[in-house]
């Protein structure tokens, strides 16, 4: 597995850097464009958002689940149709905790470190798969094949330690299965995508 790169880093080769788009934001000589795939998804979103503070959070997370994290083109295309300034914005997505802004690897590996799953090591196999990844937990790496992360409780203490591949929930784990999954899905390639992107494909495990 290749060096880490913080999520969103350009340095993701899985993931083409967007062309220019041709919504504006910004003021006067600050005008850009958006990036195309922000305002395909500000195009389709305003007429559903009425321009309110009311319609912020609604917003961030409507342009998470379609963008899949909040890439700063979307909180300002958020500003842009609330009239409020981005930096408003940027600074109510960044108080929750729900909110991502690093675009995700093609798959999101979740180890719970609650405290059954502690105990049960969870810990040592977050760590020891922290090192075998060459990222920290929060990063993904660099051929955007997965996203580490941890938890607190998945609610499913009773297969501690539990660890969540997409949405395939795996009891029981150790540093050896979780090595045969992700040898498994780093040889998975993305799945074509309609915008020409990697897909984030949801792969089976042994649950
Ligand atoms: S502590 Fe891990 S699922 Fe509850």
């Amino acid at each position: 597995m290749k060096k880490p790169a913080r999520r969103g880093s350009s340095a993701n080769p899985g993931r083409k850097r967007k062309a220019a788009g041709t919504r504006a934001v910004g003021q006067g000589r600050q005008d850009r464009r958006l990036d195309p795939e922000v305002e395909r998804w500000i195009a389709s979103a305003e007429a559903g958002f009425p321009p309110a503070r009311s319609s912020m959070i609604p917003m961030l997370q409507a342009a998470q689940t379609t963008l899949g994290y909040l890439p700063r083109d979307a909180m300002q295309a958020i500003a842009h149709h609330l009239n409020v300034p981005s930096a408003t914005v940027e600074g109510v997505a960044s108080f929750y905790a729900q909110f991502r802004f690093n675009e995700p690897g093609r798959h999101r590996l979740t180890v719970c470190t609650g405290t059954a799953c502690y105990v049960r090591g969870s810990g040592k196999l977050l760590g020891e798969i922290q090192t075998d990844l060459e990222i920290a937990a929060g990063e993904t790496t660099a051929d955007g094949a997965v996203s580490l992360e941890s938890v607190s409780c998945f609610g499913a203490c009773a297969l501690a330690p539990v660890v969540v591949l997409d949405d395939k929930v795996m009891r029981q784990q150790t540093a050896e299965s979780l090595r045969k999954v992700i040898q498994d899905m780093s040889a998975d390639p993305p799945a074509p995508h309609p915008d020409g992107k990697g897909d984030a494909t949801t792969r089976g495990a042994d649950a």
